[in-house]
């Protein structure tokens, strides 16, 4: 017997948003070793990144490499910014739920027990990734106030100064980091998402991917 239950279509990213999410991720990480460069030549903290992970060979190969994938980056936000908007898929799949479904998705997230059908965001993603998505945005506001802090004055006297903007500019840059950790250990663990990412659908032979100690389906 057929069921009447209405079964939801599972969403698979669009072209838009897989393009320029893939573009964006490849020069988050030019920016983010070319950074490093950077920031080795001048740290503010007691440590400088090793020299495989930066990327440019010195700073003015760093800074080069900075602003060419700067440009990449912004490129890549505004289109993925307007059309996310326009096409009313950030109301739609980024839309932060409320703190009871966070709670629960958080707890279910930390007992590895956390569901996450291709296609649709549970708590956790979409806390996530609005995050990600406005630190980001801090990320590259802040850059620009330590570019030109003269022409850009008012900017970097909103973020408290040019020392502090620096500063802010590298803990975003941390955040950054650490949300990479967690993001590409989660698409490992459900191949499913990497696969829908890149080729813009998910495999029919992975409806439901559960996150669980030892297995990922
Ligand atoms: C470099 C390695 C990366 C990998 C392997 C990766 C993988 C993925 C995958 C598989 C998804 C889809 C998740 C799902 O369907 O459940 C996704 C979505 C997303 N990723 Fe990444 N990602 C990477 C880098 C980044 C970076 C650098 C950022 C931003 C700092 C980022 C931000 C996002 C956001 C915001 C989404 C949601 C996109 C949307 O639907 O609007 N990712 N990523």
């Amino acid at each position: 017997m057929l069921s009447s239950r209405r079964v939801r279509p599972r969403r698979t990213p669009s072209p838009v948003i897989r393009i320029t999410h893939w573009i964006g991720a490849l020069s988050m990480l030019a920016m983010i070793g070319s950074g490093w460069q950077i920031y080795n030549a001048s740290p503010i903290l007691p440590f400088e990144f090793p020299a495989w992970a930066t990327l440019g060979g010195w700073l003015g190969s760093g800074i080069a490499w900075h602003f060419a994938a700067m440009w990449v980056l912004m490129a890549a936000g505004v289109v993925y910014m307007g059309y996310g908007v326009l096409s009313g898929h950030f109301r739609r799949d980024l839309r932060p739920v409320g703190p009871r479904a966070i709670g629960r998705d958080m707890a279910q997230a930390l007992r590895c027990r956390l569901s996450h059908a291709a296609g649709h965001y549970n708590a956790v993603q979409r806390l996530l990734y609005t995050g990600v998505l406005i630190v980001a945005l801090l990320t590259v506001a802040s850059g620009l106030s330590i570019w030109k802090p003269v022409q850009l004055g008012w900017l970097t006297w909103l973020f408290g100064g040019y020392d502090v903007a620096r500063r802010i500019h590298v803990a975003m840059m941390t955040l950054i980091v650490a949300f990479l950790f967690i993001h590409i250990a989660l698409a490992l663990l459900v191949p499913s998402t990497l696969f829908g990412m890149v080729f813009g659908r998910h495999p029919s032979a992975a409806p439901e991917a559960s996150v669980q100690k030892g297995a990922a389906r």
